[in-house]
């Protein structure tokens, strides 16, 4: 070879690796980590063809792709989801982890090997995982008033999701629930904007972390924009009919505070507002949630919403694309899909800016995710999944979830040394039970198989092993004497709409159980476990102390920690509690409010009254045909048979003439019983007054004028 070519060889040889660099440079500056986001975003943009950018806009649910995953490279899938139901039969991480990575490697298998990104619903943990830690759910953190617990709660929950090598979670829900008939009235923190906000904010921001970048942060997804807990009768997915004022004040602050913790995503709603659905308006999507509050990440629709819109699904995508929809949730036809988003693009019905738009947004989170550089799970990260240290921190907030509703002296907390304790209740030993919904399953479970956990008589047991805890579910014991009777009763799981209800009244079940246990004559404490208040008037009578433990989750412990008073109550209600289904809804600011328990309430110290302090009136009962009412102190009592008392009686707002003969119960002297010469009947509204007389506690103290106070038949 003569000198020329040679030298132009050499020359050549040396230029081609710096050309390369050039080009790569040039060529793919979206997989240059060194450029900007909105570099990359741009450059990727330019490259990508109509096809590639309507994939980008679609996510499809795994069930619907794992036979034929190839799909996701032939049309450009953008993301993935597992919804509740998409059952994924070994839910180890690992597993799960596998499942990622396999979606992951068709995706990366397209032209520019855009990464996608999956997502799932982590909403008390990484409640899809089996042995991950299962926090209480939201009204559970909502009565912690405690937004660096829930952070830190959130956290957690990333580096659980993390393991899996998911990127993207639909959390936090920050429904503000105004009607607790709303089977989702658990998933939000409660019934006002102020903790949809604070704690809103705390669980964006220990999901997302600092920066989306860390291997261990997670996008988050504030859902569902907007109005969700609004609906009349709290209908799930029903119609919010209020003036934009109410849905500004109300529904409206927590996003701004999510757009303000920078939440990489937000879910439009099933829900109407005024007659329009929440998908297809332009109004609340564009106009408000991108325009006038900013928000700059991407808006995915909720599970087959965009369907629902109207008769036609080439309208239907027309109609959420133009409103503001960015990714639509199919989440199984994603060939109709892809064919109507071409027609539509190709008879200009959707604009290209807007296509440009929702992919630019979506592309921006995966860059900041760092996806293009990680797109695979960190399988380091595994080894996290339930440790000691997560269920720690999710058994403090299971303690300062609990809310001390009603306690008698001497009934809380349990002894520990030498105490007998019965403990009766369908959800005393049952895992599944306290998990509540959006359980390894979409609609929870039942039993203690479900996944790893302590249940709450696991943990008393565990608590104190020096007392003797005997357990019947049915409450039925050879021997009733004991120290306490510990019930612990609620609601069944369910999720979303099958969760709505008319009917809060406490099972009957349950209400004749709490009164065969107080016929032991022990002290009965009673906890609920329940997704919102019930309507619990019944058992009020045959209760010595009431827990609200809402839905706690995997660390039952949390619940006997507080039994034993190794800790305090410090849980203040999230929810307005009703005293009737007549009352609902009934929330804080309403007029005339008087619920049972007022948001806010919470008994925060097991100190019984102290000695000389008036006695409490706790709660009167109609017994005795009709001819007696109850009426029942946190604190024993004198005998009053020869007191001059001073009560009123009102039947159907009318003051009743009879005479009233006062004495003790016998068997509980922290009630006194009236004896009328009138029979009343269940169907009466009853109340009573006490105005003055010579009633004391056995300590000696006076007790002060009260009511009038209902009489539960
Ligand atoms: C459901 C819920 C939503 C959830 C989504 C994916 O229908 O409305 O909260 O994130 O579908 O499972």
């Amino acid at each position: 070879m003569d000198k020329f070519h040679l030298l132009f060889q050499n020359v050549f040889s040396l230029l081609t690796p710096l050309a390369a660099t050039i080009m790569t440079e040039k060529k793919e500056k979206y997989l240059n980590p060194k450029a900007s986001v909105n570099q990359r975003v741009n450059d990727v943009l330019e490259r990508m063809t109509v096809e590639e950018k309507i994939g980008q806009m679609m996510q499809v649910d795994h069930t619907a792709i794992q036979n034929n995953p190839s799909d996701i490279t032939k049309y450009f899938i953008g993301s993935v989801l597992s919804g509740g139901d998409s059952e994924y039969l070994d839910n180890s991480t690992s597993n799960w982890a596998n499942l990622h990575n396999l979606m992951q490697s068709y995706a990366l298998q397209t032209r520019l090997k855009i990464p996608l990104i999956y997502g799932i619903d982590a909403v008390h943990g990484n409640n899809n995982i089996y042995g991950a830690t299962l926090f209480p759910h939201n009204i559970g953190l909502g009565c912690t008033r405690n937004a660096k617990l829930v952070e830190k709660a959130a956290r957690i929950t990333a580096e659980e999701i993390s393991a899996t090598g998911i990127e993207w979670d639909f959390a936090p829900c920050i429904a503000v629930p105004r009607n607790i008939r709303w089977g989702r009235n658990y998933e939000g923190f409660g019934e006002t904007q102020a903790l949809a906000q604070i704690l809103g904010a705390a669980q964006i921001k220990g999901l997302q972390g600092k920066s989306l970048k860390d291997p261990t942060n997670i996008l988050a997804c504030a859902k569902h924009f907007v109005g969700d807990g609004g609906t009349t009768n709290g209908i799930d997915r029903g119609n919010t009919e209020e003036i934009e004022a109410v849905i500004r004040k109300i529904h409206l602050p927590g996003y701004i505070s999510a757009i303000h913790e920078n939440v990489g995503s937000i879910m439009a709603s099933f829900n109407s507002i005024n007659g329009e659905k929440v998908t297809g308006s332009k109004y609340w999507l564009t106009d408000v949630l991108k325009n006038e509050l900013g928000f700059d990440g991407f808006v995915v629709s909720d599970w087959g919403a965009v369907d629902l819109l109207g008769d036609d699904y080439k309208d239907d995508l027309e109609m959420a694309i133009n409103a503001g929809i960015d990714m639509v949730m199919l989440p199984f036809r994603y060939l109709d899909y892809y064919n109507a988003m071409m027609s539509l693009v190709e008879e200009k019905k959707i604009p290209m800016s807007r296509i440009d738009d929702a992919v630019s947004r979506i592309l921006r989170k995966k860059f900041e995710l760092g996806l293009f550089e990680k797109p695979f799970a960190d399988r380091a990260l595994e080894k996290e999944v339930g440790s000691p240290e997560h269920r720690a921190i999710a058994r403090q907030c299971v303690r300062e979830s609990l809310v001390l509703l009603k306690k008698k002296n001497g009934s809380l907390p349990l002894k520990k040394n030498g105490a007998r304790i019965l403990v009766a209740g369908t959800h005393a030993d049952n895992l599944g039970y306290q998990c509540g919904g959006w359980t390894l399953t979409w609609q929870g479970g039942s039993g203690n198989d479900i996944t790893v956990g302590t249940t709450i008589l696991e943990g008393m047991r565990k608590a104190a092993p020096e007392a003797q805890i005997d357990f019947s579910e049915t409450g039925d014991f050879t021997d009733t004497k004991a120290d306490y009777s510990v019930v612990v009763v609620g609601e069944k799981p369910y999720t979303e709409w099958y969760g709505d209800s008319n009917d809060l009244n406490l099972p009957d079940d349950a209400v004749e159980l709490i009164k065969k246990v107080k016929n032991y004559n022990n002290p009965v404490i009673v906890v609920l476990i329940s997704g919102r208040p019930l309507i619990i008037e019944k058992i009020l009578h045959y209760s010595d102390a009431i827990i609200a433990a809402w839905l706690p989750g995997s660390e039952g412990d949390g619940v006997s920690d507080v039994l034993f008073g190794d800790y305090s109550p410090v849980g203040l209600l999230s929810n307005s509690w009703p005293k009737s289904m007549e009352q609902i809804p009934i929330n804080i600011g309403d007029d005339n409010y008087a619920p049972l328990y007022e948001y806010g309430y919470g008994i925060t110290s097991f100190k019984d009254s102290p000695t000389r302090t008036a006695p409490n009136f706790l709660s009167s009962i109609l017994t005795g045909a009709g001819k007696k009412i109850e009426l029942t102190f946190d604190k024993p009592m004198k005998d009053t048979s020869s007191a001059k008392t001073h009560f009123v009686i009102t039947k159907n707002n009318e003051p009743i003439r009879t005479e009233i003969r006062t004495s003790l119960k016998p068997n509980d002297d922290t009630t006194i019983v009236l004896d009328l010469d009138e029979e009343l009947s269940k169907q009466d509204e009853i109340t009573v007054t006490f105005y003055f007389g010579n009633v004391e506690s056995s300590d000696g103290a006076q007790l002060e004028t009260f009511g009038p106070v209902d009489v539960v038949k």
